[in-house]
């Protein structure tokens, strides 16, 4: 078993579709070991997304990311990171698969509803900027 981390976006919390997208993540063989809903202060987006520093893009993604209320997810499965890169589809919701969550509730390529870890170190770093050890819960109980 893997875990990864995604996070529910401002512009999917805004459209009331957090409750949709956690069903389409259960329904893929998802199973949620931890969740909360927090606003993101410009502090945590930046350092979250601190690759990213310097691109043209990272400005507007930190005002995005701090526009709304998230919720960061982890999530877990047999090769749950590369699982859920499939199941939320290309970055860019018009490059995205059919059936995909971005396909399915992304509008653009900034405000795409959800984040997913890239890497199992990406998600290993990404799991504990949201959640202390203690918070993670055997799905299976
Ligand atoms: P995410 O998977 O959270 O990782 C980085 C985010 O930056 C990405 O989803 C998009 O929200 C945003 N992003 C990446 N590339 C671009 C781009 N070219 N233009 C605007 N936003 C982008």
């Amino acid at each position: 078993m893997e875990r990864t981390l995604a996070i529910i976006k401002p512009d999917a919390m805004g459209a009331g579709k957090a409750g949709k997208i956690l069903a389409h993540l259960e329904t893929s063989g998802f199973r949620v070991c931890a969740l909360r809903m927090m606003r993101l202060t410009e502090a945590q987006a930046g350092a979250f997304y601190a690759v990213h520093r310097g691109r043209p893009f990272y400005e507007s993604l930190v005002r995005f990311m701090t526009s709304g209320p998230v919720i960061p997810v982890v999530l877990e499965a047999e090769n749950a990171v590369a699982r859920l890169r499939e199941v939320i589809g290309a970055t860019d919701p018009a490059e995205a698969a059919e059936g995909t969550i971005r396909k399915l509730y992304a509008g653009s390529k900034e405000r795409n509803a959800i984040h997913a870890s890239d890497s199992p170190k990406a998600a290993a770093e990404e799991v504990s900027f949201f959640f202390p050890q203690e918070a993670l819960v055997d799905p299976e109980g």
